[in-house]
Parts: C-alpha cells; structure tokens; sequence
C-alpha cells in the first residue's frame, strides 16, 4: 500500500514537471504567435425567441425544435462551444446590431432589407405564409383578410404579408411581440385569423384540436421565402458557419435532423440551388 501511494506521487511530481516543461516551451515560441493555445474558439453567444413551434419554443423550461438541433450540428460541425438564450424577437434584433449576442436562429426570414443591416448564412429551410381562422369564418385566399381583424407577430414577414393585402397603416392590423400571443388573440376573439409561417401555422392547427380552426395558404398572394442564421454585418463568423451550415446539409445530418421534426424528406437540391 506505501509503495503504492510513492508510486502516486513520482507520476503527479513528474505530470507537474512534464506541465512546466510544456509551459517553458510556449513561452519560447510565444512570440511567433500561432500556438495551440491561442487557436480555441471563442463560446458563441446565439439568440431566439422560443415561441415559434416547431422551430423554437419552451419545453420544460428548456428551449427545443428544429432550429435548435440543427444548431447544434452545425456548431459541432464548426467546432464552436455555444450559448444559446431566449431573447426575444424584437431584441434579437437590437442585440445584433448591438453586437453583444454573436448571431440569431430563429426561423429568421432573408430578405433584401434586413440584408442591408444584418449578414445571412446560405439559406436552411424554405417557407411561406399561411392565413390561420377560426373554423366556418369562410376564409379562402388572402383577399378575404380585406375587413377583418388580422393578428400578427411584430416585426415578422408575417406583418409585411397581411400588410401587403390591406395596406401598410391598416387599423386592423393587431402586432403582437410573439406569435404564441397573436395565437392568443385569436383565441379570445380580439382577432379573427393570424397571418404567420406554414409550419408554425399547421403545427398550432395540429396541436390545438379543440381551437377549432383551420389554416389555408394563398399562392398567389404569398411568396415563398428562406430562413437563414443572422449575423451583425461583417462578422467575423458568417462565412464559418454558413461552410458547417452547407456541409450539414450536404452530408445528411440537416436530412435526418428534419426527418425528427417533420417526419419526411427534405428536398436538399432544392436548398442547395437557392444558395447559389
Ligand atoms: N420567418 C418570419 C420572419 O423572419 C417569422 C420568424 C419568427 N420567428 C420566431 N422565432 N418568432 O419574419
């Protein structure tokens, strides 16, 4: 037993030199920079807002959906540790341009104006706006939104679609801060149909039986648009992660990621052909 315990302490005495003599030597060559210890990544801060489902939303106190596992995938891919918070949309946005948060998933539309304030990663996920009503309301296009209360999520693409129907100024536009609120809404009768996302629209239809309401999209009206991680202009990690992005997508993680949620094929060519 002695024995062994001076066994112990010769291996920690000389774990403690071999330490010194790996420290001497970085000190040697500290000055040509490029060590191993200056090369760790830095833990990147993301932000969403968890009420999105079946993108982003709380679950027992934890924030899970398919943004968030994909996230992950492409972070592991990158070689980033990761911090991910529940800011909130309006202030995910605020916090970019702020740069105290380092980039945002959160079904985050790319588009020609927030492009001029924001960089985007190639594109993960293809969308388009659904109109949400309650059942019998006799809501068939986007026509129809003409006259009745509209609730939407404010500063979404959801808002500029129901304004792009009934004008920018309309009255009859409520905005909300999240969408699971302008749901709500629709809930208590303050609004009549909610202009959102089709997934976010078809997963509320679908786990809210007993809402008695339906969802119907509109072609013509709505077009279809890309979700993108958002970066503040010039960051130094678009380009890093938008490569781990596209790898994930190639190398089908993205497609078995999306086979969880959505319980089918993505169509991959069809992403990598709007990334060009
Ligand atoms: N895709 C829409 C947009 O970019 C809505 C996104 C809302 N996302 C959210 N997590 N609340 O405007």
């Amino acid at each position: 037993m002695k024995k062994n315990l001076s066994y112990i302490y010769l291996s920690i005495l000389l774990a403690g030199l071999l330490v010194l003599v790996a420290c001497g030597t970085n000190t040697d060559d500290g000055a040509s920079g490029d060590d191993t210890t200056t090369d760790e990544k830095p833990v990147l801060q993301v932000g969403t807002d968890a009420a999105f489902a079946p993108f982003e939303y709380m679950e027992t106190g934890e924030i899970v959906g398919f943004d968030v596992d994909l996230l992950a995938a492409v972070m592991e891919e990158a070689g980033y540790d990761y911090e991910l918070e529940n800011v909130g949309w309006d202030p995910l946005f605020a916090s970019l341009q702020a740069e105290d948060i380092d980039l945002g998933i959160s079904a985050i539309t790319i588009n020609d104006d927030r492009k001029e304030s924001y960089d985007f990663s190639v594109p993960y996920f293809e969308s388009t706006h659904m109109i949400v009503f309650n059942e019998g309301a006799g809501i068939t296009s986007a026509a129809d939104l003409e006259g009745i209360k509209i609730g939407v999520q404010n500063g979404t693409t959801g808002e500029d679609a129901a304004e792009k129907v009934v004008g920018e100024n309309s009255s009859n536009i409520s905005k909300y801060d999240t969408t699971a609120l302008a749901f709500v809404a629709m809930a208590n009768g303050d609004v009549e149909a909610v202009v959102t996302d089709n997934v976010v629209a078809a997963e509320y239809t679908k786990n809210n039986p007993d809402a008695n309401v339906e969802a119907i999209t509109d072609t013509e009206s709505f077009d279809s648009e890309f979700y993108g991680l958002m970066f503040p202009k010039g960051s130094e990690y678009t380009d890093d992660l938008s490569a781990a992005l596209t790898t994930v997508i190639e190398n089908g993680t993205y497609e078995e990621i999306y086979q969880e949620w959505f319980g089918k094929e993505p169509d991959v060519d069809a992403l990598l052909n709007a990334a060009e």
